[in-house]
């Protein structure tokens, strides 16, 4: 469901990384209920195969899986040259696919530190460059980069908050090289987002003790970043590059240092948009 027309993106074809779970599983939908064709990849075959086939129960049949590790340059090249083999042509890619792990930075070992970097940057440099070489270059296209609420750095997380940062910084970049070739470059930066995926990363429940510090008292779903996404993707962003959409309803913008948000129920989640086929646990 979306409140994008109907069909908007018929005969495109978008490829989401991480778009099993989570947030990226949000995207999947969104894209699929306005007539996209799908390839989602990630790491894991079997996740991957869960989502389509949940997918296809409700009558999403344009999803398909690649099985791919972003870190892997020769993985990259394959996924994006096997999508072209399939559909001919890639029209978005949105890069959602990423991982990180709470620890002070202090304590962080070189190992973990570089994986947190390769998956988060390495791998979303990879995605764009395969993809702007084998098919954006020639044909335009629009990119998306799912960062996080690192604005004010990212204290028990620095590696990620490191690795969505250039990002950001990447994005800009690539924003001016690419645009004579008519390619689209943006972040969306999602504030405290509540999903099964995001939480079984915590050992604590971080949601609930989250939103008596944001000033929407809630944190936000999926479906309210996968909005911004296909917003960004789609032609009512024709003007739109090299920037960055937070949605957090403000949340990375406030100190109660001298103004307190009190409790309230005034930015309510839009209950009419059905929600999306369960993810099951994984
Ligand atoms: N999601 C988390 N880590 C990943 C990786 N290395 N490749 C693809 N998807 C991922």
């Amino acid at each position: 469901m979306s409140v994008l027309r109907p069909e908007l993106f018929k005969n495109c074809v978008a490829i989401v990384t991480g778009g099993g779970t989570g947030i990226g599983r949000a995207i999947t939908y969104e894209l699929l209920t306005l007539g996209a064709k799908v390839v989602i990849a990630s790491r894991s075959a079997e996740k991957l195969q869960i989502a389509v086939d949940e997918f296809a129960k409700v009558g999403s049949g344009n999803i398909t899986s690649i099985p791919c590790n972003i870190r892997k340059e020769n993985e990259v090249r394959s996924l994006i040259s096997e999508t072209l083999k399939r559909h001919g042509k890639i029209d978005f890619l949105v890069n959602n696919g990423g991982g990180q792990f709470l620890s002070p930075a202090a304590d962080m070992t070189l190992k973990g530190w570089n994986a947190v970097i390769e998956t988060n940057l390495t791998g979303t440099y990879l995605m764009m460059r395969e993809t702007y070489t084998q098919w954006m270059r020639d044909n335009g296209g629009a990119i998306v980069n799912i960062i996080a609420d690192m604005w004010r750095g990212f204290p028990m997380m620095s590696h990620t908050g490191a690795a969505r940062a250039a990002v950001l910084n990447l994005t800009k970049s690539v924003s001016v090289e690419w645009a004579q070739d008519g390619v689209r470059v943006n972040c969306v930066a999602p504030g405290v987002i509540q999903s099964p995926t995001a939480a079984a990363n915590y050992n604590v429940d971080v949601f609930e003790e989250a939103k008596k510090r944001l000033p929407s008292w809630r944190t936000g779903r999926p479906d309210e970043v996968s909005g911004a996404v296909c917003f960004l993707l789609s032609p009512a962003a024709r003007f739109i590059s090299g920037t960055c959409l937070n949605i957090d309803a403000a949340g990375s913008l406030y100190s109660p240092l001298f103004h307190n948000v009190d409790e309230h129920d005034k930015l309510p989640e839009y209950k009419w948009i059905p929600d999306p086929p369960k993810q099951s646990k994984l």
